[in-house]
């Protein structure tokens, strides 16, 4: 068969492992590996190429993906064109490695296209699997920068707001957080209150030289909303989020008279090497795809699910995002380090 790879939505840590996985087994049982290149676009501009071994060969050590991807080109609108470009590659199946905004822009196609879904995104918020790749990366991301930043709050006697990603979800704050033990974090699945926080910030000037709150970028007080940086016009998902940890810093400097600086440690997050954990959950996922290939099990996602990667119905990854549950126990975790959470 001829078998079009896409990469969709925003880059994370492991797309390269996906393509170096999925390429090698597919070609191993003598199919035709097609990447399609910068997601969507590739579609529409008809822009292509085809995968040999040596191409494939190391990809998996990479950030990045090696075929580009887009976060700013949609289907709305545009379904007729999107179909007709498809058609004309002649593709027997497309694979698609995406988030929500990407699977969702893929459900008008459902009986016209078959597709095999990877589910990716450093915001670990797809239904459907237990955990997105490129996620691990990202928080050990997260964890190294406040171990670090911990030195120069303390030295200056400050309080360190470090921004992550993560849109609605606040997987990131919450992983990274806690593998740093850092001091608060917030989360937009927990709306907090400003004037517990302000009170934990009090006490903790007495007790500390400096703290950390890790800020996910939804995260939001009560009665408030996430704040919208900016929007990206013809994305699957607009809005962008962004400036809590700047506001709480100033706020926190005017309310605690505590010094006060804010990090955001934006795309850093989504372009390092992939981790271990990243590395293996991707060569099980592309070998995975290439066996539903082989069995023309279409509309199927390759997931990871109680321990094992499997296989699931396509359409859970087409679902809104997967949010923290305000019972997960990695909240009491925080609770019982006395985490401000
Ligand atoms: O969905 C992945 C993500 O990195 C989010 O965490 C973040 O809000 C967004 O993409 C950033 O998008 P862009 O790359 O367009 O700035």
């Amino acid at each position: 068969m001829r078998i079009g790879l896409l990469t969709g939505g925003g880059d994370a840590p492991g797309l390269n492992g996906i393509i170096e996985s999925v390429g090698k087994s597919l070609i191993k049982d003598g199919h035709e590996v097609i990447g399609v290149i910068d997601g969507f676009e590739g579609i529409f501009n008809q822009n292509i190429k085809p995968l040999t071994l040596n191409d494939l060969h190391g990809l998996h050590a990479l950030a990045g993906t090696y075929i580009g991807t887009s976060n700013k080109t949609g289907t709305k609108g545009r379904e007729e064109e999107f179909l007709a470009g498809y058609k004309k590659l002649s593709l027997d199946g497309l694979v698609v490695a995406g988030g929500d905004g990407t699977f969702s822009a893929l459900t008008p196609f459902k009986q016209q296209i078959p597709i095999i879904g990877v589910p990716k995104t450093i915001d670990n918020d797809l239904n459907g699997t237990d955990i997105t790749f490129g996620y691990d990366t990202a928080c050990s991301v997260v964890s190294e920068a406040v171990d670090a930043l911990r030195a120069t709050a303390n030295a200056h006697k400050r309080v360190i707001f470090v921004e992550v990603m993560g849109r609605t979800a606040g997987w990131i704050a919450l992983g990274g957080g806690l593998a740093a033990y850092s001091d608060v974090i917030l989360i937009p699945e927990r709306p907090f209150s400003k004037e517990l926080l302000l009170k934990f910030i009090n006490d903790k000037k007495q007790q500390q030289r400096g703290m950390i709150c890790v800020v996910s970028e939804g995260a939001f007080p009560v009665g408030g909303q996430p704040e919208v940086a900016f929007t990206v016009e013809g994305s699957p998902q607009k809005e962008r989020f962004g400036g809590m940890a700047e506001r709480l810093s100033q706020w926190v400097m005017r309310e605690a008279k505590w010094e006060s600086r804010h990090v955001v440690l934006g795309h850093l997050q989504r372009s390092k090497p992939p981790t271990t954990t990243d590395r293996f959950l991707t060569l099980a996922m592309g070998v995975q795809v290439a066996k539903m290939v082989n069995e023309n099990d279409w509309h199927k996602a390759a997931v990871y699910k109680n321990g094992v990667v499997t296989k699931t119905d396509l359409s859970e990854l087409m679902q809104p995002a997967r949010l923290i549950n305000p019972n997960h126990h990695w909240i009491s975790f925080a609770e019982q380090l006395g985490i401000f959470i």
